[in-house]
């Protein structure tokens, strides 16, 4: 497995790529990329060690890189006009951090990111585990969606209003990426599934094994559960540990059947795997709730079949829309915060928090999930619990991206 020594230097270099996207015998795919590929390399750090990526900027535009769901440094975050300034065409920028959680995370572009993501700007980010689980495979899955022509290339049509109004730019296209294409007959394996897609989100299945969801959007779950229904919103991961019973296939369920994103050929049988039960991963370590000292409720507005609103755009949070002098909240480093995301929109959002993960506070009003990323159906709404522990100014926003241009961004700030 490719490991990095703490003290190397990653580096990334933005640039034009040019890509088997579509199936092979199909015209290939002009995009964006790092490295010379898309997606761009897997980096794997390690928990707890220092890690610096220098970012060349090989494009003929600005661009600044997120590293999504790292609890980082403020200033390390990737958010052009928040926390840095673009790195201009042929500009360097090292972005310095030190991991403070394993699992599965991801970068992309956060300038013009529904166009720059959209073209192919992102890759995984794997912050390794100490203790890894016992597996004889660790593969990860990066699914995404363009949309293509018929000889291969891009459309380059990126914000209609149509779209942007609606679900977003959505691919005719969708796929996903593996990083080893095959396995064994009884072999155990953690997929690391992350949807970078702009805007689709994807319900997904997994044939071919038996197995459990073990981590989500990077944070591992103290009792694994079962995979039915999976859905990744755009930006979300699921961590699976899964036995292989027979040739794997990731399909996205769609109304019409299920669509292949992608195969894993399994050839010959492992027979010195002694199956145990699928344990839990190393508990996530993060600060204690305490009894909120705020409530916050933002409501998600606008776009097609929505109310009105008073905002100067597509989409609004609380009547306002895109980024304002004034934070949506304003915490004192250490406040647990309570937030009420409710959809009065026609369509779902996944809303994403930068610099923490927050809990869902499931049915019995207990505290759910940890995400970074959570998706509020149209018409419900979602309570969050949230310890605001890293201080600066953080965006949320709805990572459907058409969304985020459209208005869907607001942020808080931790002093
Ligand atoms: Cu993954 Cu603000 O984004
Ligand atoms: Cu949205």
């Amino acid at each position: 497995m490719p490991t990095f020594a703490a003290e190397d230097t990653l580096r990334l270099k933005a640039e034009a790529v040019t890509q088997q996207i579509l199936p092979d015998g199909n015209g290939v795919t002009s995009m964006l990329g790092f490295n010379g590929s898309m997606p761009g390399p897997e980096l794997r750090v390690r928990r707890g060690e220092p890690v610096n990526i220098d970012v060349e900027n090989g494009l003929e535009e600005g661009t600044a890189v997120h590293w999504h769901g790292i609890r980082l440094e403020n200033q390390m975050d990737g958010v052009p006009m928040l926390t840095q300034e673009l790195i201009e065409p042929s500009d360097t920028k090292t972005y310095s951090f030190i991991p403070p959680d394993e699992g599965t995370y991801w970068y992309h572009s956060h300038y013009i990111s529904y166009e720059q993501v959209a073209r192919g700007m992102m890759g995984p980010l794997i912050v390794e585990d100490e203790t890894p689980p016992d597996i004889d495979h660790d593969i990860t899955v990066l699914m995404a969606d363009w949309q293509m022509q018929e000889d291969g290339s891009l459309s380059k049509e990126f914000t209609d209003m149509h779209s942007v109004a609606h679900g977003g730019y959505m691919g005719n296209f969708a796929r996903a990426f593996l990083s080893q294409d095959q396995v064994k007959t009884g072999d155990r394996v953690r997929f690391r599934l992350i949807n970078a897609a702009t805007n689709r989100i994807f319900p997904v299945a997994v044939s071919g094994v038996s197995g459990l969801v073990v981590a989500l959007d990077g944070m591992s779950l103290s009792e694994p559960r079962p995979m039915a229904e999976l859905t990744l919103a755009p930006a979300q991961r699921a961590d699976l540990i899964v036995d292989v019973t027979g040739p794997v296939g990731f399909d996205m369920l769609t109304r019409q059947g299920p669509y292949r994103l992608a195969d894993l050929a399994v050839s010959g049988t492992n027979t010195d795997r002694v199956d145990g039960p699928i344990m839990a991963l190393s508990p996530p370590n993060l600060p204690t709730p305490t009894d909120p000292t705020q409530h916050l409720t933002l409501t998600m507005m606008g776009g097609a079949m929505g109310g009105r609103h008073d905002g100067d755009n597509i989409w609004a949070f609380n009547n306002v829309s895109d980024l304002q002098g004034d934070p949506f909240g304003s915490f004192q480093n250490g406040e647990t915060v309570r937030i009420t995301f409710v959809n009065d929109t026609s369509f779902p959002h996944g809303i994403h928090l930068h610099g923490h993960h927050f809990y869902e506070v499931d049915e019995s009003g207990a505290l759910g999930d940890l995400r970074d990323t959570t998706l509020v159906n149209a018409g419900e709404s979602r309570d969050v619990i949230c310890v605001f522990d890293n201080p600066g100014r953080w965006l949320i926003h709805c990572h459907m991206l058409s969304h985020a241009v459209g208005g869907m961004r607001t942020w808080v700030n931790v002093a």
